[in-house]
């Protein structure tokens, strides 16, 4: 896959747009302006890519490579659908031979060599069917979930941890050998149990925080390179 630059602005279109409607809420306006003007909206429009999150994605395999090699990817919190986009790519998944399983409870318009599931991740049925429909053992389990927000920062929080800690036992039970765990987490808010948890089943844990994730926004990435497999220790949380 031919690997695009992160930073500028090529889509040629002026930054600095400013958002005149006095009919809108003052946040709405804000929203708006900051999203017309940023460079990775831009270039997601012109490179074809449903979501600027492509290049979160993008970047952290730039520096930590772990999409080279992917035979099978699991996306959860898919929508709109620029990692599958990009898993799709990686995986040469095809309609015929699908290589690359979704899910997120929005709905989501259909991508060639994607099978998606409008589901609830936290839905006991959510496992199998991913296993299901992925096709066979995957080697990358991503999540860009992200709990919708109630407006109350703590609970919002919470819940997104949760997701992430969810998403990171899905993933040492899924996982072959090798495979990879990516999620989204906040800054200071992954839990001490779940980096142990990670760091006995990865041979690597690291927290990544993407150029074109926002500077003002708490988001971060966690990133487990390298599961050990099943025969690893026994998942006993320490005192
Ligand atoms: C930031 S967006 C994902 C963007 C996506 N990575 C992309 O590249 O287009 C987060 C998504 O997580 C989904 N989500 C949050 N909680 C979920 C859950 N419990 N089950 C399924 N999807 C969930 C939301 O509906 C939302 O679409």
């Amino acid at each position: 896959m031919a690997k695009p630059t992160i930073a500028g602005n090529r889509t040629g279109r002026k930054l600095g747009q400013r958002v005149k409607n006095k009919k809108m809420k003052a946040s709405s306006r804000q929203w708006l302006q900051r999203h017309i003007n940023d460079p990775y909206v831009q270039r997601a429009q012109l490179e074809g890519y449903r979501a600027r999150a492509a290049f979160k994605l993008l970047e952290i395999d730039e520096k930590h490579s772990i999409l080279k090699g992917a035979r099978r990817i699991i996306d959860l919190g898919a929508a709109p659908g620029s990692w599958s986009q990009i898993a799709a790519k990686v995986t040469g998944s095809t309609d015929d031979d699908i290589r690359v399983a979704a899910i997120d409870f929005l709905e989501m318009t259909q991508l060639p060599g994607v099978k998606i599931l409008q589901l609830d991740f936290l839905d006991p049925s959510a496992p199998a069917q991913l296993i299901e429909a992925v096709g066979g053992t995957p080697d990358l389990v991503i999540s860009d979930m992200a709990a919708p927000t109630t407006g109350h920062h703590r609970t919002d929080h919470l819940r997104t941890m949760h997701l992430c800690e969810v998403a990171a036992q899905f993933a040492v039970e899924v996982l072959g050998e090798g495979g990879h765990f990516l999620a989204k987490t906040f800054q200071g808010g992954t839990e001490r149990d779940l980096l142990n948890m990670l760091k006995r089943h990865f041979k690597q844990v690291v927290h990544v925080k993407p150029a074109s994730s926002r500077a003002e926004s708490v988001e971060m990435f966690l990133l487990a390179k390298g599961f050990k497999g099943r025969q690893a220790e026994p998942d006993v949380t320490e005192a």
